[in-house]
């Protein structure tokens, strides 16, 4: 008998594994609002004219491909530096931020993790109540006790800010990591105001916690500098945090896995040290990152014209979700839907937690072809004109049985 005859089979992954069913299915009026990818008026992934135009000159030059140093290419990490905490960044000129380049957001985390595993083998993650579906997989695997805070107000349609501050005031420890959405929360969509990111530091401050940031969406929210507020109010506070970052949907190069790690440490010397560490962990479980999308973004970021285009090209998403919002509670409406709908013109970045049931969601999949995930989260992001009438008759029609 194999020695893999005992691998128990694994259950499909809640989002990516939403792929495979819809690929699967053969309806062509299908619509997949699962998994988070932005998809342009037309339905289709875009390739956005700043990528055209790096690529361009990057095949004008075909050069061979060396290994990158462990933490990455230096134009890029500079780049996404500059993208995270603003490029006058007092931490940035005080040399406190240990970067690498990382397969992204998801690498990020998962290098970020098993840096403060080591460093803090005691120490327990909590993720918001719910958070990305990933969030608790990584973190266990990495051998954390993970716990999670009070977040989604069902009521409210809303942040559960009290019971957020009153659990981790109350049950977190010293060392405890506090994995953070900096912006477009996945799944709710519902993101803390400017006001409650004000009263949340100093309670992560006072008690010693960890911030982990995961900040997957930045530029879908409000702006590229607006969706950074979180991290730069801790920059600016003085905590020492952890940042993931994904170019992947800014970019829509989600296939080049274009991410990167932040850790702002107290001083240059710390944050040398903290460093060395990331290369360890990066050498230990793939060695180095892969060279292609990181030399796209690097020379989008580093010219001036090609970042303004990609600043232009990012807030037409952005522009393009907002509006497929409002056209999906109109619609809701005319269709007959008397519940509340209007939150979801109120929610930000590429998901709609809808509020409705697996079972609903499942109806959504087996009898109208529209996929989206079982917690009742749709990405608004996939929609256009040609689908949101379908998808909202099939909402309104599950929503009112
Ligand atoms: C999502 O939540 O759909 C995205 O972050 C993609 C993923 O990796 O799950």
């Amino acid at each position: 008998m194999s020695v893999f005859a005992a691998a128990p089979l694994a259950p499909r992954d809640p989002i990516l594994g939403l792929n495979e069913q819809f690929n699967a299915d053969t309806r062509a009026d299908k619509v997949n609002l699962g998994v988070g990818v932005y998809t342009d008026a037309g339905g289709k992934l875009p390739l956005l004219d700043c990528v055209r135009a790096a690529e361009a000159q990057l095949a004008a030059q075909p050069a061979p491909r060396g290994y990158l140093p462990i933490d990455g290419i230096p134009g890029y990490v500079q780049g996404a530096q500059r993208q995270v905490f603003g490029a006058d960044a007092a931490v940035l000129q005080q040399g406190r931020v240990a970067s690498l380049q990382a397969l992204g957001g998801t690498g990020a985390l998962k290098v970020g993790g098993d840096f403060l595993k080591r460093l803090q083998p005691d120490a327990r993650v909590w993720i918001s109540d719910p958070s990305w579906e990933n969030h608790r997989a990584l973190f266990s695997n990495a051998g954390f006790e993970v716990l999670s805070y009070p977040y989604y107000d069902a009521t409210a349609q809303g942040v559960a800010f009290e019971a957020l501050l009153d659990t981790l005031s109350r049950d977190a420890r010293p060392g405890d990591v506090v994995v953070l959405h900096a912006c477009c929360h996945n799944p709710t969509g519902y993101d803390l105001s400017r006001a409650q990111w004000e009263a949340l530091v100093p309670l992560l401050h006072k008690q010693q916690l960890v911030p982990f940031l995961d900040m997957a969406y930045q530029g879908f929210g409000a702006g590229l500098n607006e969706d950074a507020f979180a991290v730069r109010l801790m920059a600016e506070a003085g905590l020492a945090f952890l940042v993931a970052s994904s170019f992947s949907k800014s970019f829509s190069l989600y296939g080049e896995r274009v991410g990167s790690l932040h850790v702002v440490c107290g001083d240059r010397d710390e944050a040398t040290r903290v460093q060395s560490q990331l290369k360890v962990t990066a050498r230990t479980t793939y060695s180095n990152p892969p060279t292609h999308g990181g030399k796209v973004v690097a020379m989008v970021l580093n010219d001036p014209q090609l970042c303004a285009q990609w600043e232009q090209e990012l807030a037409g998403m952005r522009q393009r979700i907002a509006a497929m919002r409002t056209g999906l509670v109109s619609a809701l409406k005319a269709a007959g839907v008397t519940a509340p709908v209007d939150f979801i013109a109120e929610q930000r970045g590429m998901f709609s937690y809808s509020g409705l049931k697996a079972a609903q969601m499942q109806r959504l999949r087996s009898e109208f072809g529209v996929y989206g995930v079982d917690s009742g989260r749709i990405c608004v992001a996939a929609l256009n004109e040609a689908n949101l009438p379908r998808v909202a008759e099939a909402v309104a029609a599950v929503m009112q049985a």
